[in-house]
């Protein structure tokens, strides 16, 4: 290590993500542990260790990078590495060097085409979504004989949180992903001594916040955290069986006098999304089978067309046993009837005798449906299933974020296509809350999300005079 160069002692949990040598390290899950901090060094003595290595660290913006990083470094490698401010890179005289890429947008995600590192840093990988976060690190790559290695800084939330829960927390995994290449080392603010010792005030901050974002933050606590649009919705696969408890259930056959209906959003240059419901004789909804898929941009090696789309509707709806032979009620985005350029989707959902009401598109009274249906009564029955063969609503729904401006509505740069759609056929059966959770105070469960809407709006939105469209 050059002499000017001392660095401090690590904490405990630094100590252990400094020798980690796992593909896929997760380190952190709680604000202050020292990861920025970790990232620095461990970036810098990988340049020293092995001379050529190429190193990027990531965070969402460029003023995050200046702040988190770059400055911080230009400070710590002075007279050791030199900062390049147009290719934004500190180069080591033995031909290493630290490189900074930002993503706030999938525009962003063109920097990192074609490019090659051969250790990344993705400090609070959690802003990132998770196909941003794939992409790039398919540019963990080389010959080189270099530690090929990524490593993830987190806290829990962010549109990136449902993905590393998956990977470290409960450590579920897909067949392509090897459960041997992941390891988590979780740090929280108290395991950080320099700073306990220099900031005792830190924690008690922490400890000030509301109860979610501080179990979240000062606790790590993963299954609570600010932002959750829908932190209703329950999977477990435990109760698949007896219904209590969760949404998703195991598929049962559909009884003969159940209605069905087709809710249908389309994307326009987005995925599309289709959900079959039938609904039993007390109105509890079940989503039974949905088709969801890439209008632009491949998604797993299909692209679809209008013509395409509704093609497989019309074939799933005329071959299999749910739907065969059925009435079936159509609701979509009114959207999908503009055509000014052309056809329209409805009309090439017409052609292949796939029929729509106009969905009701009001999105607050919409998502207070979506809400309804999700509540449990107090036995833990809700208004709404999922089957679990509906890996789509089973994916995306949980991963979806209250909008920072609109606190009432949710952010849609999230994939909220299946929400959406979901929105348009609850609308079109409209129910009244299970509890009276607005009277009683109107922050206790979901409809916190009104908190910054007046009571008037609250009492027109608990009363929705939606018709009831059906068939
Ligand atoms: N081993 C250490 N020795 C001295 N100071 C440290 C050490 N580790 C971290 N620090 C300091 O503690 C503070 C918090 O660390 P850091 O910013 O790395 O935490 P973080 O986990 O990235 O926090 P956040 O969640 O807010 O991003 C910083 O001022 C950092 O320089
Ligand atoms: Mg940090």
């Amino acid at each position: 290590m050059p002499n000017n160069l001392v660095m401090p002692r690590p904490n405990e949990k630094q100590r252990l993500a400094l020798k980690e040598q796992h593909r896929y390290v997760g380190y952190g899950g709680a604000r202050g542990g020292g990861k920025s901090w970790f990232v620095r060094w461990k970036a810098t003595l990988l340049c020293l260790q092995y001379p050529g290595i190429k190193i990027l660290i990531t965070r969402k913006t460029l003023r995050e990078l200046l702040n988190n990083h770059i400055v911080p470094l230009t400070q710590m490698l002075e007279g050791i590495a030199r900062y390049n401010q147009t290719e934004k890179r500190f180069s080591f005289p033995n031909g290493s060097s630290i490189w900074f890429g930002y993503c706030a947008c999938d525009a962003d995600l063109g920097q990192y085409q074609g490019a090659e590192y051969d250790v990344w840093f993705a400090d609070e990988a959690g802003q990132f979504q998770e196909d941003w976060l794939t992409q790039i690190d398919a540019c963990v790559r080389g010959v080189g004989n270099f530690p090929k290695r990524t490593y993830y800084t987190l806290n829990p939330g962010g549109p990136g949180h449902g993905y590393f829960k998956r990977l470290f927390v409960d450590k579920r995994y897909t067949p392509e992903e090897h459960p041997e290449d992941y390891a988590f080392i979780q740090a929280l603010c108290t395991d950080n001594v320099a700073l306990m010792e220099r900031q005792p005030e830190y924690r008690r901050a922490l400890e000030k916040l509301p109860p979610k974002i501080r179990d979240a933050w000062l606790y790590g606590k993963w299954d609570v955290y600010e932002g959750q649009f829908f932190e209703d919705f329950r999977d477990d696969p435990s109760h698949y069986g007896d219904r209590q408890w969760s949404h998703v259930i195991d598929p049962f056959e559909i009884p003969g006098g159940w209605k069905i209906y087709r809710s249908f959003d389309w994307g326009y240059n987005k995925p599309f999304s289709c959900g079959w419901w039938a609904v039993d004789f007390d109105g509890v909804v079940y989503r039974i089978l949905e088709l969801y898929g890439c209008t632009d941009t491949p998604n797993e090696g299909v692209k679809w067309t209008p013509p395409q789309v509704f093609r497989e509707i019309a074939r799933i709806e005329g071959e299999h046993r749910w739907l065969q032979g059925k009435r079936i009620t159509g609701i979509a985005d009114p959207a999908i009837w503009d055509g000014e350029t052309g056809k329209s989707i409805a009309e090439v959902a017409a052609e292949h005798g796939v029929y729509f009401n106009p969905g009701d598109h009001k999105r607050l009274p919409g998502w207070m449906q979506v809400h309804y249906r999700l509540q449990f009564d107090d036995k833990g029955f809700p208004q709404m299933y999922v089957f679990r063969n509906c890996k789509a609503f089973i994916r995306t729904m949980p991963l979806l974020q209250y909008d920072e401006h609109k606190p009432e509505d949710l952010d849609t740069d999230g994939e909220d296509h299946v929400a959406d759609e979901v929105r348009y056929f609850c609308m079109a059966r409209p129910i009244k809350p299970v509890k009276p959770q607005i009277e009683d105070g109107f922050a206790r469960s979901a409809a916190a999300m009104f908190l910054d809407i007046s009571r008037e709006e609250i009492q027109t939105i608990k009363r929705p005079r939606m018709e009831v469209r059906n068939g």
